[in-house]
C-alpha cells in the first residue's frame, strides 16, 4: 500500500503560540513528510481521522502514546557555552571578571586538545539531548577545529546545533594563553569555519549552522567586531554574544566606547534579526526600543543571572515591547542543563522584580509593576518563543512546523508526578509537567522526525 505519510504520531500534545496561551491537541493525528515536517494534524472528530488511523495502525510508520504519556515540542536552548560542561557545577559565587579569569578561560584553553574536546562534546549533546533540548545555540572556543568538532557531534547525534567559534581578540583584556593570535587570524578563522559549517550542514537532516560569535564587547577590538558585522552580512549567518549582563560589563562599555554596549553592537553591524544577545537584563528604554527595531532576540538565562548579573530580566516588559525571547542555561554560569530548571527559575525569579503589595502606588514601592511571568510564559520562551528568535519553524507543534517533539511519561517509574486529580485540568497538568519532570520522565526525544534519545 501506498503512504502519503512517512510517520504518524497519535497522542496528546500542548505546545505554545503566544506567551499567555497554551493549546492542547488532544488524541490527535500528526502526519509527517520525509522531511520531519508535520504535513497535517487531524483532530479526532476530523473526517479523514479515521481512514487514516486504519491505514497506518498496523504499519511501521504508525507509533501511539500510551496512557499517561504527552507530547511537548523540544526545547530550545539558546545560549549555552559548550566547553563549559565541564567546569558545571562549580564556582557559583565568584563575580564574573574573577570567574572568567581563574576558572573559564584555562577550562577554555584546553580545548585546544581535541580528544578533551570530544570526550565533553559528546558527553554534553547527549545530556541535552536527554534531558529534552532539541536545539541548541552554542559557543565552542577560540579553537576552529574543536569548535567544527561540536558541529560535527551535533550532526552526528542528531541535534539542530548552532555553533559558535569564539573571537577574543584584544591582547590587553585577553591573556596571552586565550586569545586569538591576531585580529586578522580571528577573522580568517571565522570565515573558515562559517565555509566549512555551511558545507557539513548540507549533510544533516536536522541542520547545523555557523554563528559569528564576539564573546563581548570587552573581549574584542572594534575592528575584529566590524569585520564580524562584515562577515555575518557577506554570509547571511546567526550572531551571538553578551550583552548589558553585568555591572562591569556594562560600564566598561560604556566608559570604553562612550554609548551602551547595544548601541555599540548596533554600530558594528551585530544586531540583527538573526543575532542572539545573552543576558540584557540592564537594557534601558532605548536599547530595548533598538533590540525590538531590529528584530534582535534576547537569550534569557534566568539561573545564571542571579549569579553574574545580581539582577531579574524584565521580561514581560521586553515581550510587550516586541523583542522576541528564548531561554538559556548559559552553562556553566548556570549550573543545569536543563530547560525545566531554567523555566522554573524564570517563574520565580519574575516574583521577586514584582512590585509591592499595593500596585497604584505612584512611584511604586518597590519592584518593577506587572513584572509577574507565569508558567505559560516561560513554557513559550523555552518554545515557540526561541524558535522566532532564530527564524526556525521549530518550537511549536503545528502543521509546517518541524517534529521535534519530547514524550513525557507523568508515570515513569520511581518518578510518578503526583496526580491524583482525575478532573485535573489540562493547563494544570501542564504546569505539573513543566515544574516536576525530571530527565527520567522524557521518554523519547525526536529531532526533525528522528528518535534521538530513548529511555527504555
Ligand atoms: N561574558 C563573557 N564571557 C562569558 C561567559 O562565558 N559566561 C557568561 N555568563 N558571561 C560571559
Ligand atoms: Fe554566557
Amino acid at each position: 500500500m501506498d503512504h502519503a505519510y512517512d510517520k504518524v504520531f497519535r497522542g496528546t500534545a500542548f505546545t505554545s503560540g503566544t506567551p499567555q496561551e497554551v493549546s492542547v491537541w488532544e488524541d490527535c493525528l500528526f502526519c509527517l513528510d520525509v522531511e520531519g515536517v508535520i504535513r497535517r494534524i487531524l483532530k479526532p472528530q476530523d473526517a479523514d481521522y479515521s481512514r487514516i488511523l486504519e491505514a497506518y495502525r498496523d504499519t511501521e510508520r504508525f507509533r501511539a502514546l500510551a496512557e499517561g504519556q504527552y507530547f511537548l515540542p523540544g526545547f530550545i536552548d539558546l545560549h549555552i557555552h559548550a566547553p563549559q560542561w565541564a567546569q558545571a557545577g562549580t564556582a557559583m559565587d565568584i563575580p564574573l571578571q574573577d570567574w572568567l579569569g581563574t576558572y573559564t578561560f584555562p577550562l577554555e584553553s584546553k580545548y585546544a586538545d581535541l580528544d578533551f574536546a570530544r570526550k565533553v562534546y559528546q558527553d554534553l549533546v547527549t545530556t541535552l539531548l536527554a534531558n529534552g533540548t532539541t536545539t541548541a545555540l552554542y559557543f565552542a572556543t577560540i579553537h576552529k577545529e574543536a569548535s567544527y568538532l561540536l558541529a560535527q557531534i551535533c550532526a552526528d547525534k542528531g541535534q539542530r546545533g548552532l555553533v559558535g567559534k569564539v573571537v577574543m581578540d584584544d591582547k590587553e583584556q585577553n591573556p596571552a594563553y586565550y586569545r586569538d593570535e591576531s585580529t586578522k587570524a580571528a577573522l580568517a578563522d571565522t570565515e573558515e569555519f562559517i565555509q566549512r559549517v555551511q558545507e557539513l550542514n548540507k549533510s544533516t537532516k536536522q541542520g547545523v549552522y555557523p554563528v559569528v560569535t564576539p564573546r563581548f564587547i570587552p573581549s574584542c577590538t572594534d575592528e575584529a567586531l566590524t569585520g564580524l558585522g562584515e562577515l555575518a552580512k557577506k554570509y547571511g549567518t546567526y550572531i551571538q554574544s553578551h550583552c548589558s549582563e553585568s555591572d562591569w560589563e556594562h560600564n566598561y562599555v560604556l566608559e570604553r566606547m562612550h554609548k551602551s554596549d547595544t548601541f555599540a553592537l548596533h554600530e558594528m553591524g551585530l544586531l540583527q534579526d538573526k543575532a542572539v544577545m545573552a543576558h540584557a537584563v540592564f537594557l534601558s528604554d532605548e536599547d530595548a526600543d533598538l533590540f525590538a527595531e531590529t528584530g534582535t532576540a534576547i537569550a534569557h538565562c534566568p539561573i545564571s543571572n542571579v549569579c553574574f548579573s545580581n539582577g531579574v530580566l524584565p521580561a514581560a516588559r521586553f515581550t510587550q515591547k516586541g523583542i522576541d525571547i528564548g531561554l538559556g542555561t548559559d552553562i556553566s554560569g548556570g549550573f543545569s542543563p536543563s530547560l525545566f530548571d531554567n523555566i522554573r527559575q524564570a517563574v520565580i525569579s519574575s516574583r521577586m522584580l514584582e512590585e509591592g503589595v499595593d500596585p497604584s502606588l505612584e512611584p511604586p514601592e518597590r519592584g518593577l509593576p506587572h513584572s509577574r511571568i507565569g508558567a505559560n510564559e516561560a513554557f513559550y520562551y523555552a518554545t515557540a518563543g526561541g524558535g522566532k528568535s532564530l527564524s526556525l519553524p521549530i518550537g511549536q507543534l503545528e502543521e509546517n512546523y518541524v517534529w521535534d517533539v519530547q514524550v513525557i511519561d507523568v508515570n515513569a517509574p520511581n518518578t510518578r508526578l503526583p496526580i491524583f486529580d482525575s478532573g485535573l485540568s489540562m493547563e494544570d497538568l501542564l504546569h505539573k509537567i513543566l515544574f516536576l519532570s525530571r530527565p527520567e520522565n522524557i521518554r523519547e526525544v525526536w529531532v526533525q522526525g528522528e528518535c534521538v534519545h530513548k529511555r527504555i
